[in-house]
């Protein structure tokens, strides 16, 4: 039997650090680790062998050499991709006057939700550090009036296609180290927001050390504990396929899944003309995209040129290419990614078979870690290098891709940014559902008197349709307005006033 390096459940952590645990760690390249062992406590030594214990330490030895090497940028992919001549593919747009044929594409996805054969991903395992919030992103409140979560609010959408086509969407939710804890007392607390608990499976992704970026070395932010962050979202294949989870969604009928982040309220990754387009391309890896407006728009763009599709994401695009215009005027590269995808659910499992088939991407990140003497600080530039998988990165692996170029203030207001922000704020935010909402109570025949503020209940308004089973066409709404839809669980329909 392999015996474990690591191994120190019962017996007293030795006054040495384990000489098996300092091999494993120094064929890594990393010698520095136990530095501090001599003044850690019994528990404190209990919790570095723990989490040096869950460490893939291959892996580890090949992210050093890349840092020691300056190796960061990934090696050119042997394929005929060249970002100088690349290309936007062609994308199916939603809705808009060239949608002759979109009732009957429409038709294609709710078929596949009335047959129960669509499942969903929702990553929400980042740190959110952007935005500057400690917890997960999730529990962040964007109901303009209700002050609703994002969790609410998203998981809310499922609650009401549920009641719409009669079956459940089943969802895998990705947490990782940074917000698992949180999320699960948070839903569990929050009866799952409406959902069925064993419809949703939550999946925790791996962390992966940062390395100081002088030296190589794993950085650490305590003297007993290794400076861990999640390794992107990315990391929703391997993690996925870890704990069963394709299998999870096979046994309960699903054939597609819809991934889509915590992030963005208004995310439509189950819109049936979305997942009808998917289908009808018989695509196995279908991306939502938004028409970029300028060229510093921090979104990955989808790109093609030798027979290549796929996403560079913003950070690596150069600004020349991000800015390269047609002779129309149009952004060459204007198709932004908004990482809402669907993918065929064989083609996951096909690429979680690969062990290449992500690779991981650097970037040079501000770490806080301990000083010569020990003690923590927080550096003012860059002093790590973190790595990342981009699920993105599976594109070139698909047989069949299809692009589909979605209305921004349909399907599109990320929360990345703290109050006050100019771009992506919960002001931001809390704007574009308002707005949402007004346009949807427009098509219903609904009016909203100048300067109300209009939200509409995620768990239970989908679309127009269910706001005119709750409120009568003609009808003026002129106070402050949760409209709540059709529901199971109400006695009969009803519209609440002054944001319930
Ligand atoms: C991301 C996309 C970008 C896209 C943009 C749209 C990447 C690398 N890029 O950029 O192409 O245009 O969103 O809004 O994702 N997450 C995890 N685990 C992680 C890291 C992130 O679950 O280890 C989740 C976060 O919780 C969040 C989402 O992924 O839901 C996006 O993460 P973030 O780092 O904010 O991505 P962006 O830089 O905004």
């Amino acid at each position: 039997m392999a015996v474990d390096p690591f191994a120190n459940s019962d017996a007293e952590p030795p006054s040495a650090p384990p000489p098996a645990a300092v091999a494993v760690t120094r064929a890594a390249g990393q010698r520095h680790l136990f530095a501090h062992w001599d003044r850690l406590d019994t528990t404190a030594r209990r919790r570095l062998l723990g989490q040096l214990a869950a460490i893939d330490w291959p892996l580890v030895g090949a992210l050093t050499g890349r840092v020691r090497d300056g190796a960061l940028a990934l090696p050119a992919a042997e394929s005929a991709f060249d970002l100088k001549t690349a290309i936007t593919p062609p994308c199916r747009r939603l809705h808009g006057a060239d949608r002759a044929d979109g009732r009957a594409v429409g038709d294609r996805g709710r078929e596949a939700l009335a047959a129960g054969a669509v499942g969903a991903i929702l990553v929400a395992g980042g740190q959110g550090t952007r935005l500057g919030c400690t917890g997960p992103k999730g529990l962040c409140a964007v109901g303009p009036l209700s002050g609703a979560t994002l969790f609410e609010v998203l998981l809310g959408r499922l609650v009401a296609i549920r009641r719409r086509y009669g079956r459940g969407v089943p969802l895998a939710i990705m947490t990782s180290s940074a917000t698992d804890a949180e999320t699960r007392h948070y839903l569990e607390t929050h009866a799952w927001c409406g959902l069925e608990p064993d419809q949703v499976l939550l999946f925790r992704q791996q962390d992966l050390p940062a390395f100081d970026a002088a030296s190589a070395d794993i950085l650490l932010d305590a003297p007993d504990h290794v400076a861990l962050a999640p390794d992107g979202h990315g990391g929703m294949l391997s993690a996925l396929a870890a704990i069963g989870g394709l299998d999870w969604f096979r046994r309960r009928g699903v054939a597609h899944v819809a991934s889509f982040q915590v992030d963005n309220p208004l995310a439509m990754p189950l819109d049936p003309g979305f997942l009808g387009e998917h289908l009808r391309a018989d695509a196995e890896f279908t991306l939502q995209v938004v028409r970029k407006r300028e060229p510093g728009e921090k979104v990955g763009v989808v790109a093609t040129s030798g027979g290549v599709t796929q996403v560079v994401e913003y950070s690596d695009l150069p600004t020349d290419a991000a800015a390269a215009r047609l002779p129309d005027g149009t952004l060459r590269l204007h198709a932004g990614s908004i990482a809402v995808h669907a993918f065929a659910l064989d083609f996951l499992a096909r690429c979680a078979g690969r062990a290449d088939a992500l690779p991981l991407h650097a970037a040079r990140k501000v770490v806080a870690c301990l000083d010569a003497e020990g003690l923590r600080f927080t550096p003012v530039s860059p002093n790590a290098v973190k790595f990342e998988r981009f699920i993105f990165d599976l594109l070139p692996l698909a047989t069949r891709v299809c692009l589909v170029e979605i209305d921004p203030a349909e399907g599109f207001a990320p929360l990345k940014n703290p109050s006050g922000s100019t771009a992506d704020s919960p002001e931001h935010v809390r704007a574009a559902l308002l707005a949402r909402a007004r346009v949807l109570l427009a098509e219903a025949g609904v009016a909203v008197a100048d300067g109300v503020a209009v939200e509409l209940d995620a768990a239970t308004v989908l679309d127009a349709e269910d706001i005119a089973a709750v409120v009568p066409r003609g009808q003026l709404i002129d106070t402050p307005t949760v409209v709540v839809g059709p529901s199971r669980h109400t006695a009969g329909a009803r519209h609440t006033q002054g944001g319930e």
